[in-house]
């Protein structure tokens, strides 16, 4: 108890000193929700809300604060999306903006990019798969504050990179307000979470569809078909043009794109489908070896990404071609 006192104490101090690298955000210790539950959402967990009347600067949306939600540009009439990022990124990393900006371009749309840059700080890898939960958990109380004050649950898609997907995952199961509608899990995490029972990560029934882009399986993402369809580009693990020495020549200097190249490929290809979506078509196969022996080419297919069929279920496969998918 004593403990679990001084550590709250230890993390309710004023921002940690805090570096950005390359990579992303690091601490010089790590905020650990699940030992000390309480947020302070200024600084643990923000919702920034984008609209087409601000799509380049947020209004921050808080749970309760109905004066933050009635002055904003939300409009509950159009679909909204709720994006998760992975460890070591923010709501400003490239994949939420690249997200929100697409989406702004193609039609009416609330994006809330969630920050919860904090709570997945490196180099803290463990802590933050452990602020998995209390985050879901957090987030899922911030879903029922908009039910409650008129968000339809039904024009709701919930999309998590990396973490992010299991964070989604656990919204989905710690909602009051109902199922949601729909979960996109991009590369979700593998590393501490391939083997945690299916209620502490994302899975089936997290919401009425869950569908998941596999780029990094067994390696930053997970190996299993978590979702109700699971796509595996290029067999699922190592994408085209992602070796270090073609990642470097892509993004100069970038360490991160050299580590992350094929887990990021997930978002990337999103997002590409935001812009077209029918760039990527996808065949249900038992595995890669046989689709690439052209054995199902007469099975059924499915869109992947944005416009994924709703009735696609199980393993579907797309190849890609020479190059890394860039947005
Ligand atoms: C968009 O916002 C960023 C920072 O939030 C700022 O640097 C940039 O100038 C803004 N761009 C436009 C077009 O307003
Ligand atoms: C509620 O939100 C408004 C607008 O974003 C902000 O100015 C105000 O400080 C918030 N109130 C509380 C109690 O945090
Ligand atoms: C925001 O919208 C304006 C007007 O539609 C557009 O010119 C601009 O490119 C958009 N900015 C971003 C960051 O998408
Ligand atoms: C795909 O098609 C092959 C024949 O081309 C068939 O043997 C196999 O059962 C099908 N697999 C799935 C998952 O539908
Ligand atoms: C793709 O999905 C979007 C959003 O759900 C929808 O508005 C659009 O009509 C769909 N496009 C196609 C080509 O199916």
């Amino acid at each position: 108890m004593v403990r679990l006192v001084l550590l709250c104490f230890v993390y309710s101090l004023p921002g940690p000193p805090k570096a950005t690298f390359d990579t992303g955000t690091y601490q010089l210790y790590p905020v650990n929700k699940r030992l000390c539950p309480e947020f302070d959402p200024k600084r643990d967990a923000t919702f920034d809300l984008y609209t087409k009347a601000n799509n380049n600067t947020s209004q921050v949306l808080q749970i309760g604060n109905d004066s933050s939600l009635v002055n904003s540009y939300i409009n509950f009439r159009i679909p909204t999306i709720l994006f998760f990022h992975g460890y070591l990124e923010s709501s400003h990393s490239e994949d939420g903006i690249k997200i929100k900006d697409n989406y702004l371009k193609i039609g009416e749309y609330n994006v809330i990019l969630v920050n919860i840059e904090r709570l997945l700080a490196g180099p803290f890898y463990v802590t933050s798969a452990l602020n998995v939960k209390p985050i879901g958990k957090y987030t899922a109380g911030f879903v029922d504050y908009l039910v409650k004050k008129g968000l339809d649950l039904n024009n709701l898609h919930i999309i998590g990179m990396s973490l992010g997907a299991h964070i989604a995952g656990y919204v989905g199961k710690n909602l009051e307000s109902g199922r949601p509608p729909r979960i996109t899990g991009l590369d979700p995490a593998g590393p501490l979470l391939d083997f945690v029972p299916q209620n502490e990560r994302l899975s089936i029934g997290d919401a009425d569809f869950v569908d998941v882009i596999h780029t990094n399986a067994g390696i930053f993402g997970t190996r299993f078909s978590v979702g109700d369809v699971n796509i595996w580009f290029n067999g699922g693990t190592f994408q085209p043009g992602c070796d270090p020495i073609t990642a470097l020549k892509r993004v100069p200097g970038s360490i991160a794109e050299v580590v992350f190249c094929n887990h990021y490929q997930a978002w990337r290809i999103y997002v590409k489908t935001i812009i077209n979506p029918k760039e990527y078509l996808a065949t249900k196969c038992k595995n890669h070896h046989d689709y690439r022996k052209g054995k199902c080419i007469r099975n059924e297919t499915t869109y992947a990404g944005m416009n994924v069929s709703k009735t696609a279920r199980g393993d579907y496969y797309v190849d890609t071609g020479v190059t890394a998918v860039n947005v």
